[in-house]
């Protein structure tokens, strides 16, 4: 398993590997900042080769922030580790991730929820919060950085393969056909309220979790091909046929 990281832009880093099972990336990102923030953790036993990379840049015990944008393995796996290593650490997530879930698994000490609208100042960045429930988990969000005009939109936007760091080319065939095999989102209604809402953003950069990142160029394409194709949930999770109802 190699793991590389890249800067991207004003001090946001791309952490990615390549997970051969799924033929996909895993990617976390890095703000180098006041209060250094990591968002997504990778799986609890990526901590290792996340924690490596993250070193290149920072002391990962300095981390001030653990931000996941859904409860899920790939997001969050490593959040255990990672704030035992990080004693100033918070988890932080959307309202509904800590209330539920970080509560639910026993979490009760430095955990912050975030609710739509409300921000989060790291020094020279700032987060504001998106909740977009649906757009793959109900708990789901999407976090924008204003300083670079950045967009972290979660599993939104993925690109199959090992992608460069930042993407240029029009994958939004190969993304649909990925979500309509893997079977991520239930429908396409909510994700495309939410695609409507980053075409107003206009975001410079969109940080996707499996592939690289998008530049605003780039984009379009990928939110026309959300727009235009299926790739809602058609009875298949990860390629296998699920049984239809009797
Ligand atoms: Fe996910
Ligand atoms: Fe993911």
């Amino acid at each position: 398993m190699e793991t590389r990281i890249d800067h991207i832009v004003g001090g946001i880093y791309r952490i990615a590997t390549m997970t051969a099972p799924y033929g996909i990336t895993f990617n976390q990102f890095l703000i180098d900042d006041e209060l250094p923030t990591l968002i997504h953790t990778g799986e609890h036993g990526a901590y290792e080769n996340v924690r490596g990379a993250i070193r290149e840049v920072l002391d990962p015990a300095t981390l001030a922030h653990v931000l996941l944008l859904h409860w899920e393995g790939d997001e969050n796996g490593g959040m255990d580790r990672f704030l035992a290593e990080a004693p100033q650490a918070d988890l932080v997530g959307s309202a509904l991730s800590v209330g539920i879930n970080a509560h639910g698994f026993g979490m009760v000490d430095r955990i912050r929820g975030f609710a739509d609208g409300e921000r989060l100042e790291l020094g020279r960045h700032t987060l504001r919060f998106w909740e977009t429930p649906h757009v793959h988990h109900w708990d789901s969000m999407m976090v924008v950085e204003e300083t670079t005009g950045s967009l972290f939109p979660a599993d939104l936007f993925l690109q199959p393969g090992d992608q460069p760091p930042v993407v240029t080319d029009n994958l939004g065939d190969a993304m649909c056909e990925v979500y309509r095999q893997v079977g991520i989102f239930a429908h396409e209604e909510p994700v495309r309220a939410v695609v409507d809402r980053i075409e107003a953003l206009d975001p410079a950069w969109t940080f996707a979790m499996h592939g690289g990142t998008l530049t605003r160029e780039t984009l379009p394409a990928y939110m026309k091909a959300l727009r235009e194709q299926d790739f809602g949930y058609e009875g298949k999770l990860l390629g296998r046929e699920v049984a239809a109802p009797a």
